[in-house]
């Protein structure tokens, strides 16, 4: 979940760049960060002049600087999100071995740290942090006694247990040692300078040209080249970069006050691109669920939901059953898998640990796995045997919106293609993409706002829906909590009678999903038990009822109405956020890209 970035080359300013970096991937979510640099010439550590320099701070970025770190053409940076240890200056990384001679920051969890800490506390090594991540710099420094640095960063990887990602550097050689298991690492390539990130998105203002790391795999990576080995094997491995398709612009916020309504704002466009060009990508997926015997569809968070909207999409428009499961909990449901069975998963980073988790385990079993992702290259992309990239260029709102529409529109495309009518699933999106467009017009978008207003002080909120709105309402629900930190709960509007009516008391805020399908009335109904119970109805549908309190219209698109919808929720979710003075791109205890179990 952390940010990497780090920098060799011929600049003298490696500090800035590597500020500039941990700021561009701000967007993932932190709670501290931390530079490193070498100086410029080398030196023995304590018991010479150069030491490794760092500055850590607690807290955001925002204005802080590095001027007073030395000029240097070598180092590295991390955001770091609490894991073992408080929020604490000293907590943060990177960390350094008791002579300041060797750094190092590591994204991911030692799940045997106790045990190695014990260990080195006995050989006299001193602790200066609480956290599982410094114990790789003592062990590193115990290793590097007798054998290289690179043997040793290559020991101390193999001694760790669990999912980690760890780069470490030391006053002698001007290179990064950088392995992982879990966690994405990506070398980027440049002239006479070559980089490390957490994130290909961090690279784009250097280079295009990157390579992926994958698991269990070390790179010695120096201003001039990379080399790539096998840790278990020591084999070397001859790495092929590929070009990243994103253009630097996407990453901008523009004249949005945050990344999160920006990227509301670009979906119908993408909607549009993905109607226009996707069509054939969508067909050959089709086909690969027609020769399945069993499809799953799988995702975490807002994936979870897409995947979950999947079900009814899949049954309704192609008549077919596709299955789907939240990802986290697949693991533990899925021996039933064989080798004709395909897992499909959706995922905006194609780096998130459960979702990973489940397609490994379901290729044990010899499923075969597609993949639905926004990142070209991620791990989820790298592992699927059939994959559609979404389009939807870099996101960085933590709250999933445009990658999450990007997912839904392809699961249209590919449930008309199904059915043999990929034309039609065509005219749906460019439908969906009207109603869209149309809804983030001012005069609805300040409908909305002045409803965030009215809620803005509530506690609690019940969002609902039938059908392809229950997903929808899950969704809306999650994005509430997510960015307003406001309880909403979604419920399948049948589930009302069976306990949550309970809660409903006068001015009870309860949003109602009723578009113009075959839920219309039974979600009217739905609207109706909660009025009479004092329920404060907030109607979302393409005609106003007198059941409603507020309302908010939304034109029909058929089956891709649930998309505008969506975006309600987003809308919503985005506007409390603002009137409650947090930031939405940035909620708390939430990262953009949940890489730990
Ligand atoms: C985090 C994000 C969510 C996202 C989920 C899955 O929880 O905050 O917005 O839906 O991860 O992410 P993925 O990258 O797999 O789509």
């Amino acid at each position: 979940m952390c940010g990497i970035f780090a920098y060799a080359g011929n600049r003298s300013d490696a500090s800035q760049l590597i500020l500039h970096g941990l700021k561009l991937l701000e967007y993932r979510g932190y709670d501290s960060w931390g530079v490193a640099v070498i100086p410029r010439g080398k030196g023995e550590g304590k018991r010479g002049k150069n030491e490794i320099v760092v500055k850590k701070r607690i807290g955001k970025i925002g204005d802080a600087n590095v001027n007073e770190l030395p000029s240097s053409s070598f180092g590295f940076g991390h955001t770091r999100w609490a894991t073992h240890g408080g929020v604490t200056n000293v907590n943060a990384h990177p960390h350094l071995d008791c002579f300041n001679t060797i750094a190092v920051i590591h994204n991911g969890i030692v799940e045997n740290y106790e045990q190695l800490k014990k260990n080195l506390i006995k050989n006299g090594h001193k602790f200066q942090s609480e956290t599982d991540s410094e114990i790789i710099a003592h062990l590193i420094e115990e290793y590097s006694k007798n054998i290289p640095f690179p043997k040793a960063v290559q020991k101390t990887f193999n001694s760790l247990e669990g999912l980690n990602a760890i780069i470490a550097i030391n006053t002698k050689e001007e290179q990064f040692c950088a392995v992982k298991n879990g966690s994405p690492l990506v070398i980027g390539f440049g002239k006479n300078e070559n980089f490390l990130a957490s994130d290909a998105a961090a690279l784009l203002p250097y280079t295009k040209q990157v390579y992926f790391l994958e698991d269990n795999q070390m790179a010695i990576v120096n201003k001039d080249k990379a080399d790539v080995f096998d840790v278990a094997t020591n084999r070397s491995v001859l790495i092929k970069p590929i070009t990243l398709e994103w253009d630097i612009k996407q990453s901008h916020k523009g004249n949005y006050p945050y990344f999160m309504l920006k990227e509301i704002h670009e979906q119908p466009d993408i909607i549009l691109e993905i109607a226009n060009s996707r069509l054939n990508e969508a067909m050959k997926m089709a086909e690969v669920i027609k020769k399945s015997h069993g499809a799953y569809l799988v995702g975490c968070g807002s994936a979870a939901y897409v995947a979950n909207s999947g079900v009814y999409l899949f049954s309704k428009v192609a008549k077919r059953h596709v299955n789907f499961a939240v990802a986290s909990e697949f693991s533990y449901h899925l021996d039933f898998l064989n080798d004709k069975s395909l897992v499909i998963a959706l995922s905006q980073s194609g780096e998130t640990m459960d979702t990973l988790e489940a397609v490994k385990r379901a290729k044990v079993k010899g499923a075969k796995i597609g993949a639905i992702v926004n990142v070209l290259g991620s791990t989820l992309y790298r592992i699927a045997d059939y994959k559609l990239l979404i389009g939807a260029g870099p996101e960085k709102g933590v709250a999933s919106t445009k990658a999450l529409i990007g997912k839904l529109s392809h699961l249209i495309l590919i449930a008309y293609s199904l059915a043999g009518k990929g034309n039609q699933g065509k005219e749906v999106l460019i439908k969906a993409a009207a109603s869209s467009k149309k809804l983030l017009q001012s005069t609805n978008i300040n409908n909305i706002k002045k409803l965030a207003k009215l809620l803005k002080t509530k506690s609690h909120m019940f969002v609902i829906g039938r059908g392809l709105s229950y997903p929808t309402s899950l969704e809306t629900a999650l994005k509430i909590k997510e960015i307003s930190y406001i309880h909403a709960e979604g419920l399948a509007a049948g589930e009302l009678k069976h306990g949550p009516l309970a809660l409903i008391e006068k001015g009870t805020p309860c949003i109602v999903f009723a578009p113009q399908d075959e839920t219309h009335g039974a979600n009217l109904a739905g609207a109706m038990e909660m009025k009479a119970r004092g329920g404060y109805i907030i109607g979302i549908s393409n005609k106003s009822h007198e059941v409603f309190d507020y309302y908010i219209q939304v034109n029909d698109a058929l089956e891709g109405t649930i998309i505008p919808n969506i975006i309600v929720g987003q809308l919503l979710g985005y506007y409390l956020s603002v009137e409650k003075d947090l930031d939405p791109d940035k909620p708390r205890n939430l990262a953009k890209s949940v890489t730990v179990k």
